[in-house]
């Protein structure tokens, strides 16, 4: 049974069970009618209580089921809703964790909603690019007013249980043993009172403020504009004609490519976290300190996220002086979140209070977690991992940030070559939601498993050891792609609009200025020194704007100039120097359309996507996405580069790719898997884990 059903002197307490989440799957809808028949015809009851088993009252409607059928006799999650409203007899609804989506629109059809101390409440649905589809939008507003109720659902963040009574979302808050507390509500309930009987404050100017701060429709904003048509429909039309116009808005937008891509986002991210190789219940180290080694860039960004998770940090440096402007650094970065309203001073205070700095490694000791992010050189790595195995517990795992060396390659001669995992982070390591986790040769299933624990708050994908792993991997054919179509005509702000109208938050160009161009120009260097260019052409263009002392945004000038230390702005300088590249070349510069521009980035990303899956580097498609989502802000609205991918369809992509390849050369033809995929009218969808790697293809 996925729901039980307990009387309780007059009360039928009516719990969901579908761990672990309660989701309204089919299952829960048919045996929860089931318990209200029953309670309804029963006369010893005289009210109900809505609660949830497994720590949580729902995580709203089974997002597994969206666009299926559900087997004959499932009744529809608004008819079940409608049912509890229709319902003589009086509902209270006990809130004990977490009441989301669906599960709080259940809530809100009853005549009170009780909460615990704990409890969390949220209408997500615009994370998923969908509208609160069965009563949300008419029946919240009715609680909290239409301006609170349209940023609650604009915003789909959770509200803690103070602040939901503080809303009017749940009418009180029980720290006492909840369960009791509401079977004595719903018995001193002497009638019904239902929101649907009340009406919605007008404030009209709140959406037409609101509307203006929404991205555009086709820029990922079809829910929010929806959203706001919905909780306006509530305070114009009768309950009724609102419920249903809701209903309309949400079929529209369940059928949309931007609901369809953000879904797929939803469970990509929660299978990026399973590994095959690494069952669930591998054993994992119980991470509360953890040694940085390296106060630079990204060691004072990666102190800052660990202590915002709430580990114990202790910050390594070579120097003290250079220790001291790390720390530093970390402190004014702090100082301005306070500022901005990110964290309160005192949870600066606590944060700061969790880091210790210092210059002597010897503090790794009882670390429980190492993460090297000293210089990106080989034998300056390896130096501080000879030192590690000397000074960890043994039992430490021992990870290390570096961007493009061999995992393996650090590894070579250690005694603890298991322990020894990647942990590479994104710049701003603080800011940046992705977690690259890398596997050599002889990393552990319980390294992996470990920093796979949410104990490091970021979202993780595995990649085996290669290249630049999954997400710089699949940079570079991208970045050369973007250079590429410089040479041959576009400007880098034309390639910067597109992609920014596509849904980067940042064009190409600007990203790289950002990043430092010196970054690429230093490891070309030294591949040119080490005889190791790679087999495809690379811009000189970098080069030479590098050799111009324009490293990019830190030195006021790169592809672009930042006259006021941040606005890109075109410089002719710039446009001359990519003129005379062209020239030097022997190519005729042409007019680009924007089209021309997207497709062959695009391309670019696809194809080393599909590379990276068939040689093992990323488990499932849906890896790929999660990296370039969240460590290169591909819009989630789009699903990730190979979610879009199947949304062009393989065949046109691989089309695509052999008339490029006739064009510009065999470093275009597509990945034998978009082959083999295109001709048998397949998906990257259609991948399970390593599914793609090439051994199972011959
Ligand atoms: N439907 C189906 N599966 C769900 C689900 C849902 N609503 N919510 C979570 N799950 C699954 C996850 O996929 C995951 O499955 P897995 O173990 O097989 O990977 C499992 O439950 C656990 O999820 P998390 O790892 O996310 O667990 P957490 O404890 O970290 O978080 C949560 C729990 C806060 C409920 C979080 O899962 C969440 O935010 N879920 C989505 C909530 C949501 O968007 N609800 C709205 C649904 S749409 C709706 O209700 C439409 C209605 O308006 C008509
Ligand atoms: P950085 O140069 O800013 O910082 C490196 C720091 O390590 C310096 O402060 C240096 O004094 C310190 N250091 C050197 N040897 C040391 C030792 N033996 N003990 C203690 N400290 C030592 O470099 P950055 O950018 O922070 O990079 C660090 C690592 O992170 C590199 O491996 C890099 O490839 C990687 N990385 C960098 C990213 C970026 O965007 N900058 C992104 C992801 C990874």
């Amino acid at each position: 049974m996925a729901v039980h059903s307990t009387h309780r002197d007059g009360v039928l307490v009516v719990a969901l069970d579908n761990p672990p989440v309660n989701a309204l799957s089919p299952d829960v809808l048919v045996d929860l009618v089931a318990a209200l028949d029953a309670g309804e015809a029963d006369p010893s009851v005289r009210a109900f209580v809505l609660a949830g088993r497994n720590g949580i009252f729902s995580g709203g409607a089974d997002i597994r089921w969206f666009g299926k059928t559900p087997p004959a006799g499932t009744p529809f999650l608004p008819e079940v809703i409608a049912r509890i409203e229709a319902s003589p007899k009086p509902f209270v609804a006990a809130i004990e964790g977490t009441a989301f989506g669906g599960g709080l629109e259940i809530a809100l059809a009853c005549d009170r909603r009780l909460a615990s101390p704990r409890a969390k409440v949220a209408l997500p649905e615009i994370n998923l690019g969908l509208l609160p589809g069965a009563g949300g939008t008419q029946r919240l507003p009715r609680a909290t007013g239409s301006a609170a109720a349209l940023r609650f659902i604009l915003s789909g963040a959770p509200v803690e249980a103070d602040d939901a009574l503080r809303l009017g979302i749940v009418d009180g808050v029980e720290s006492g043993d909840l369960l009791e507390a509401a079977c004595a509500q719903a018995a001193a309930l002497e009638a019904r009172s239902r929101l649907s009987g009340r009406s919605a404050t007008a404030e009209p100017d709140a959406f037409v403020a609101a509307r203006a701060q929404l991205p555009a429709i086709e820029q990922g904003g079809l829910a929010a504009h929806r959203c706001a048509d919905a909780v306006e429909a509530a305070t114009k039309l009768p309950f009724e004609q609102g419920l249903a116009r809701e209903r309309e808005l949400f079929l529209e937008l369940l059928s949309s490519e931007q609901s369809k891509s953000r879904i797929h986002v939803f469970f990509a991210q929660r299978e990026a976290a399973k590994v095959p190789d690494v069952p669930a219940d591998t054993p994992v180290a119980d991470v509360r300190t953890v040694c940085v080694v390296g106060a630079g860039t990204m060691g004072t960004g990666i102190a800052m996220a660990l202590a915002n998770g709430g580990l114990q940090v202790r910050v390594v440096e070579a120097s003290g002086d250079v220790l001291a402007r790390g720390r530093a650094l970390i402190e004014k970065n702090y100082a301005a979140s306070a500022r901005k309203g990110r964290f309160s001073e005192a949870a600066v205070a606590e944060r700061l209070g969790r880091m210790h700095f210092g210059t002597d490694l010897t503090v790794a000791a009882d670390a429980d977690l190492v993460i090297e992010a000293v210089f990106e050189e080989l034998d300056i790595k390896r130096e501080v991992f000879g030192r590690l195995e000397t000074i960890c517990r043994p039992d430490a795992i021992l990870a290390t940030n570096t961007s493009t060396l061999d995992i393996d390659a650090i590894a070579t001669d250690s005694a603890r070559a298991g322990d020894i995992v990647g942990l590479h982070f994104f710049s701003p390591a603080n800011v940046m939601k992705l977690l690259e986790i890398v596997r050599g040769t002889h990393t552990s299933a319980r390294a992996v498993a470990t920093s796979l624990a949410k104990t490091i708050a970021k979202i993780p994908v595995v990649a085996r050891t290669c290249d630049g792993f999954i997400a710089n991997r699949m940079l570079a054919p991208y970045g050369r792609e973007t250079m590429q179509l410089v040479e041959e005509g576009a400007w880098p702000q034309d390639v910067d609009r597109v992609m920014e109208r596509f849904g980067f938050p940042m064009g190409p160009f600007r990203m790289f200025d950002l990043a430092g161009l010196d970054v690429g120009w230093r490891i070309r260097k030294r591949r040119l020194a080490e005889g190791k260019l790679s087999a495809v052409r690379d811009s000189e263009i970098g080069d030479r704007l590098c050799e111009l002392g324009r490293y990019g945004q830190k030195t006021g000038a790169g592809i672009y100039r930042y006259d006021d230390g941040r606005t890109p702005q075109p410089d002719p300088e710039v446009e001359a120097l990519i003129v005379a590249e062209s020239a030097r070349l022997g190519i005729e510069r042409r007019p680009m359309s924007d089209d021309e521009i997207l497709n062959r980035c695009m391309l670019a990303l696809i194809n080393e996507g599909a590379k990276a899956l068939e040689d093992g580097t990323a488990i499932r498609p849906g890896d790929c996405d999660i990296a370039w989502i969240y460590g290169f802000g591909f819009p989630a609205y789009r699903g990730g580069p190979m979610h879009y991918a199947d949304t062009l369809g393989l065949s046109r992509v691989r089309d695509d790719l052999f008339a490029l390849s006739e064009r510009h050369g065999a470093h275009w033809r597509p990945a034998p898997l978009i082959e083999r995929l295109a001709a048998r009218g397949g998906r990257f969808a259609d991948l399970g884990a390593y599914e793609a790697k090439a051994p199972a293809w011959t």
